[in-house]
């Protein structure tokens, strides 16, 4: 039987090791592991990457958006509107900011973020929205922004999916007051571990970040001098370093990613199940190929059977999760009833053509087993 994983993380480990080996050993060997020179030169080229002034490396990413949150002045009293198809982490850095969620619901199509459901969600304890560029698409960015500007809103990007996705070929993380990125190892730039990044084009957002990633030390004070009281989310030297290697490798990784995706929409036409929509000004990098079908549960089990390992993001919209039930204010009916429906078929820059062509004949065999139903 043929096996497609659902993704290959030591792939890429593999790929970048030979060009960062020296550097790694001579960094692991010489002790110094905090800050420093090879985090300094990962910011200056992940902003430049980005297209903004500054990048703030720090641990993981659902730290760098409640940084982003708390060093933009968003705090207790505040609402923050997030959608409600994203990650938890979205919604625990608000909480974590001490803010509260608003949630608004999806566009049909895309399943993120529109002006119409941004909208809808705001009231006059809004202060911010987290745009989420889930699965590696950025949303109608420029509708969001004209609604945050009437709205007098800060809009910050959750592009934790999204490393090098463009609105209108402007990047992922130079729209936003501030914008938040996850290098875990399974994103399309992965470290070695956890880490993250904040992008910002405002000096002194990022300065305010990084002392309070620092334990609340202001840039060049005393080790023992603290402005206030911060919390310890800095980016290791390690890690800084093998996310230079990879970088290096990202833009040809990303172009396999959308290659791979095209392949599958190809194939993917006649069968009964429906590929997220794709706006055409976006760059969607493909973190996640994600499909709608009917009866998910039982077409996931089926292709599991045949070898072809899937995932769902996310079987619970956040508004339903229950420790966050509290803060949802009515049924999202979008977001709602396409988590029943989506599917995420591997997809992974190591990928294979005759792999994707194995996933299609797996689900092409799965459709055929299964009658169809009307609607
Ligand atoms: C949309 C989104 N936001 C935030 C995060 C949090 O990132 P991290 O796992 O690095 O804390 C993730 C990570 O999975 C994510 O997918």
């Amino acid at each position: 039987m043929v096996t497609v994983p659902f993704t290959d993380v030591a792939a890429t480990s593999r790929d970048v090791w030979p060009t960062i080996e020296r550097e790694y050993l001579e960094c692991l060997l010489s002790g110094r592991y905090i800050s420093g020179s090879r985090v300094e030169a990962f910011e200056a080229e992940w902003a430049h990457y980005c297209a903004v002034g500054h990048a703030v490396g720090v641990a993981n990413g659902t730290s760098a958006l409640q940084l982003a949150l708390t060093a933009l002045g968003i705090g207790p009293g505040d609402e923050v509107i997030v959608p409600a198809n994203t990650f938890i982490a979205t919604v625990a850095a608000v909480i974590h900011a001490g803010a509260t969620p608003r949630f608004a619901d999806v566009g049909d199509d895309t399943l993120l973020l529109t002006p119409l459901t941004l909208k809808a969600a705001i009231t006059n304890r809004t202060r911010a929205v987290i745009v989420v560029h889930l699965y590696g698409q950025m949303p109608d960015m420029d509708g969001l922004l004209s609604v945050a500007s009437d709205e007098g809103l800060l809009l910050l990007e959750d592009a934790a999916q999204a490393h090098g996705a463009e609105w209108a070929g402007r990047r992922a993380g130079s729209f936003g007051a501030a914008a938040c990125f996850s290098f875990y190892p399974a994103k399309n730039l992965g470290a070695f571990g956890d880490a993250g990044a904040i992008v910002t084009s405002r000096p002194e957002v990022a300065d305010r970040v990084r002392a309070l990633a620092n334990h609340g030390r202001a840039h060049g004070s005393a080790h023992y001098e603290h402005q206030f009281v911060g919390s310890n989310s800095r980016l290791d030297a390690l890690q800084a370093i093998v996310l230079s290697g990879k970088l290096a490798l990202l833009e040809e990784w990303t172009n396999r990613r959308i290659a791979l995706a095209a392949r599958y929409r190809d194939q993917l036409g006649d069968l009964r199940i429906c590929p997220i929509g794709v706006d055409p000004l976006a760059r969607h990098v493909y973190h996640l190929f994600v499909v709608r079908v009917a009866d998910r549960d039982l077409i996931q089990a089926e292709l599991g059977r045949r070898g072809i390992q899937t995932g769902v993001h996310y079987p619970v919209p956040c508004h339903l999760q229950p420790p966050l039930r509290r803060y949802a204010k009515g049924p999202l009916p979008t977001a709602e009833q396409a988590a029943h429906e989506l599917l995420s078929l591997p997809l992974f820059p190591h990928m294979a053509d005759s792999q994707v062509d194995a996933v299609c004949d797996a689900l092409r065999d799965v459709l055929r087993c299964q009658p169809s139903r009307p609607g």
